[in-house]
């Protein structure tokens, strides 16, 4: 039997829930025993008693109750290293147990030591392979996907001006214009979001992929500037650019952004600084009363000036932060989450055919899914099962 544990949140902000009801009955009926901490899916719209209802345990999230800790086989988290900051409870933790979650890996060595201090296994969603095999449980994917959406529902809501183009009695309205820097995820859901409320989209990228996949949804591409310093592409990321592409790119946006109404940022590259794509002076050419949102504001910002989780006004135009929409959604963010969790944690525990003999919790180091996204780990004692039944 694997034991799986569900915390509350920690994180100042963070709305998601790792599990929802209906991947708690999911991963029950692959023969898991969840617990879930009191609380924990509130402020996503899902209350204890469906937990239950689902076959959940309900448990104390402090207390005398909250033991399930040094109980718990796998931690189910959505930010996994808030958790280990932010709950002491964690060093409590049976060595050897595994934590899925948000892990901020990359050049983060402290949390890695840390968790290697504590024996845990860590398993980094951002790390997970881009592979076909693991579509199912790409939470980067699905929050990405949510983040475009709402961006331009933002936009549009900060826009001085209608997003469609309008006939009426007192003359005709021009649709409003989108800049979308990046063509990833998150940029080819705002993409047909802003289509869909009528906006006329062009979109900026450097990987030559884009350029079809931004059609096939109605947008106009922009050609990245031909230069031989063109940043080249790895497993479908872009690489991080020169300092001379990236000042010739802008200089090729300039002009876009002085016709744009709304600019969505959504261009970043894995593990270094976003690209810097809208200087201040472009932000001077803009239209004054036009929304720039930038995704991409924890990383830096591909807009001069954004601040996370704020807004700010430079020569008339308003910049919108965005650095965690997919909490403003907080409910089908979950659903969405819990399901590409669940995928994850099927794929790490083996059913025996015996009815009564509970799941297995089987890390493969070859496999390319656990290989991708390990972040620490300490070992199982052999036979590789852990807790309760071996
Ligand atoms: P991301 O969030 O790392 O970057 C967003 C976009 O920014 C990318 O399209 C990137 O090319 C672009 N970008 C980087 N530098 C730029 C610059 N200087 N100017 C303009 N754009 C720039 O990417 P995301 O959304 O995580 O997707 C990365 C790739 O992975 C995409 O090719 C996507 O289609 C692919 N993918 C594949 C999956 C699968 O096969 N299972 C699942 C999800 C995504």
């Amino acid at each position: 039997m694997v034991r799986v544990l569900v915390p509350r949140e920690c994180c100042p902000g963070e709305t998601r829930v790792a599990a929802t009801p209906e991947t708690v009955k999911r991963l029950v009926a692959k023969g898991c025993r969840l617990s879930v901490e009191r609380g924990a899916g509130h402020p996503s719209g899902y209350g204890d008693d469906a937990y239950r209802d689902a076959g959940a345990e309900l448990v104390e999230a402090k207390g005398a109750g909250a033991d399930h800790w040094s109980r718990a086989d796998v931690v189910m988290a959505v930010q996994g290293a808030a958790l280990v900051r932010g709950r002491p409870e964690v060093s409590s933790l049976p060595a050897g147990a595994v934590l899925l979650g948000l892990l901020e890996p990359h050049g983060n060595d402290a949390l890695k030591q840390q968790l290697e201090g504590l024996q845990l296994t860590a398993l980094a969603l951002e790390l997970l392979p881009r592979i076909s095999r693991a579509q199912a449980m790409d939470v980067l994917s699905s929050q990405a996907n949510i983040a475009g959406y709402k961006a331009v529902l933002l936009a549009s809501a900060a826009l001085d001006r209608y997003v469609p183009m309008l006939m009426t009695a007192a003359g005709t309205i021009q649709p409003a214009r989108a800049l979308i820097l990046g063509a990833g995820v998150a940029g080819l859901q705002a993409l047909a979001t802003a289509r869909r409320l009528g906006a006329v989209v062009y979109v900026s990228d450097v990987r030559a992929a884009a350029k079809e996949q931004v059609e096939s949804l109605g947008g106009r591409f922009i050609d990245p500037p031909e230069l031989e310093q063109k940043p080249g592409e790895t497993g479908g990321y872009a690489q991080q650019a020169s300092e001379a592409f990236l000042a010739e790119q802008r200089r090729q946006l300039t002009e876009q952004l002085a016709l744009a109404d709304m600019v969505i940022c959504t261009a970043q590259v894995p593990g270094r600084p976003a690209p810097r794509l809208i200087d201040d002076a472009m932000l001077q050419h803009m239209r004054p009363g036009s929304v720039v949102v930038d995704l991409a504001v924890a990383q830096g910002g591909n807009c001069e000036g954004s601040e996370p989780g704020t807004t700010v006004w430079r020569h008339g135009v308003q910049l919108i932060g965005a650095d965690a929409l997919p909490c403003t959604v907080a409910n089908h963010a979950s659903a969405l989450y819990a399901r590409n969790l669940a995928a994850l944690l099927e794929h790490l525990i083996t059913v025996p055919a015996e009815p009564d003999t509970g799941a297995l919790l089987q890390l493969d180091l070859e496999d390319p899914i656990v290989a991708g996204c390990l972040f620490s780990h300490h070992a199982q004692p052999a036979p590789v099962a852990v807790g309760g039944v071996a």
